[in-house]
C-alpha cells in the first residue's frame, strides 16, 4: 500500500511558495493603488471633485456638497403600462410604486437665496415591490455644460474664489467657456433662463442617457424627464425673498397633491448616448410612462430623503446605465459627499438655515 504522507518540503519548495504568496499580495496592492489613483497622480479622483465643490461653496457640515438647499417630498409613481414593451421593469406596469424625492437648488451652499440660480433639481427613489430601487437625480436644464468629469472639474476650478477678493477671477469662467465649445447649448439655454417661483412648475431632465431593456434583451437608449401638470409657471418676482420655494410648495400641497408626467424620449441611431452636453434633435419619439404624484413634504434635516444617496447608477433590472463618463463620476462623487455628510449628521440641526424646521 502506498504511503499517503507527502514527502517533506525542501527549502526550495518553501521559498517558491512564499514567492507565490508575495506575488499575489503585490498584485492586490497594485490593484488597490490603481483604483485609489495612487499610481497615476494625474488621474481625477472623486475626492478632487468634491473638494473643489467644498472650496467653491464652503463646508456646511451635514449638508450635501452640491445641491445643499432642498426639501424632502413623499409620494408615488402610477405606471400606465405603456413602456412595458421596452422595459422589463415592473415599475412601468400599471400600478403604484412608492417614491421618496428631494427638490433642491444646485449649489453647495444651503443658505443660497432661491433666486441665486435659474436651476432647480428633483431627485427620486422609487422602491419597487420586488425589492429593487430606481434612483435618479434630474435638473431643470436640458443639457449639462460639459460632457466629461475632467471638463466639469476644470469648470469648478474656473469658479474657485480668488483668496485676494473672495470672488472667482473675472476672466476665468469666460476663458473656460471659450476653451470648451461644447458648453454652447448650455449657454444658449442659460441666456433665456429665469429662476422659477415654484418647484411645482418645472420640467426636470435626466440629462444623462440610459438604456431600457426588455425581456428579449433588446435595448433602447433614452433620456427621461418629469413634465409638470401644473401650468402656472412664472419667474420669481423682485420681492420674492430668499426662501420662497419651500413656502410655495407647502401652500400648493395644502391644496392637494402635485403631479408630473414621466416622459421617455427615445434615441434614434446616431444620437449621442455618452455625451450629456449634446441635446438630441427635436421631434424624437416620446412615450409617457405614467404619473408622478407628490403628496407631502418633510424638512430635509429630518425627512426620509436625508439619508438617501441619489446615485444615478442605482437602477432596477430593465433600466441600464449608458457609457456616459459623467455617470460613473457622479456615482463616485455622490458616495464621497454622502460619507462626509452622514459622518457630520449630529451637527445638522445646529447649522440649519433660518426657516428650516429642526428635527
Ligand atoms: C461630474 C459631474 C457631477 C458631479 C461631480 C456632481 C456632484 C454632485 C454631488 C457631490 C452631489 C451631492 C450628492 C449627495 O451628497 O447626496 C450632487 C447632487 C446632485 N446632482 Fe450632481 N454632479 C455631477 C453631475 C450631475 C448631472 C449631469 C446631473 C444631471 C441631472 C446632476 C444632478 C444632481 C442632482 C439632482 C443632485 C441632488 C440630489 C439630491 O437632491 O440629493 N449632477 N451632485
Amino acid at each position: 500500500m502506498p504511503d499517503p504522507t507527502p514527502p517533506p518540503l525542501t527549502l526550495f519548495d518553501k521559498a517558491l511558495r512564499l514567492l507565490g504568496i508575495a506575488a499575489i499580495l503585490a498584485v492586490a496592492v497594485a490593484a488597490f493603488a490603481y483604483v485609489s489613483g495612487r499610481l497615476d497622480p494625474e488621474r481625477l479622483k472623486p475626492r478632487d471633485l468634491v473638494n473643489a465643490l467644498q472650496t467653491n461653496n464652503g463646508v456646511h457640515p451635514g449638508y450635501r456638497r452640491n445641491h445643499a438647499k432642498g426639501v424632502c417630498v413623499i409620494g408615488y409613481f402610477e405606471g400606465n403600462g405603456q413602456l412595458q414593451g421596452l422595459s422589463s421593469s415592473p415599475v412601468f406596469a400599471q400600478g403604484r410604486t412608492p417614491v421618496v424625492g428631494r427638490f433642491a437648488l444646485p449649489s453647495g451652499n444651503p443658505y443660497a437665496p432661491d433666486t441665486s440660480v435659474p436651476l432647480r433639481s428633483f431627485a427620486l427613489r422609487f422602491s419597487l415591490a420586488n425589492g429593487q430601487q430606481w434612483r435618479t437625480g434630474m435638473n431643470s436644464m436640458p443639457v449639462f455644460p460639459v460632457g466629461t468629469p475632467q471638463a466639469f472639474y476644470a469648470m469648478l476650478k474656473a469658479g474657485t474664489p480668488d483668496p485676494a477678493t473672495g470672488k472667482p477671477k473675472p476672466d476665468a469662467m469666460p476663458a473656460f467657456f471659450a476653451s470648451h465649445p461644447e458648453t454652447g447649448p448650455f449657454l444658449a439655454w442659460v441666456k433665456g433662463a429665469k429662476p422659477s417661483a415654484s418647484y411645482a412648475t418645472e420640467t426636470y431632465n435626466s440629462i444623462n442617457a440610459f438604456y431600457l431593456s426588455n425581456a428579449d434583451g433588446q435595448r433602447q437608449a433614452v433620456r427621461w424627464a418629469v413634465v409638470p401638470q401644473a401650468t402656472d409657471s412664472t419667474p420669481a418676482g423682485p420681492d420674492a425673498g430668499a426662501d420662497f420655494l419651500q413656502a410655495d410648495l407647502a401652500q400648493r400641497l395644502a391644496g392637494g397633491p402635485l403631479r408630473w408626467t414621466l416622459r421617455m424620449t427615445l434615441a434614434e441611431p446616431g444620437d449621442p448616448v455618452d455625451d450629456a452636453s449634446k441635446a438630441w434633435p427635436a421631434g424624437r419619439k416620446t412615450v409617457d410612462a405614467g404619473t408622478l404624484v407628490v403628496e407631502r413634504m418633510q424638512p430635509q434635516i429630518s425627512g426620509q430623503c436625508r439619508d438617501i444617496n441619489y446615485d444615478p447608477t442605482i437602477l432596477p433590472s430593465g433600466i441600464e446605465a449608458s457609457n456616459d463618463p459623467l455617470l460613473a463620476a457622479r456615482s463616485a462623487a455622490y458616495a464621497s459627499s454622502y460619507l462626509r455628510r452622514t459622518s457630520e449628521v449630529d451637527q445638522l440641526s445646529a447649522n440649519a438655515p433660518a426657516g428650516e424646521a429642526k428635527p
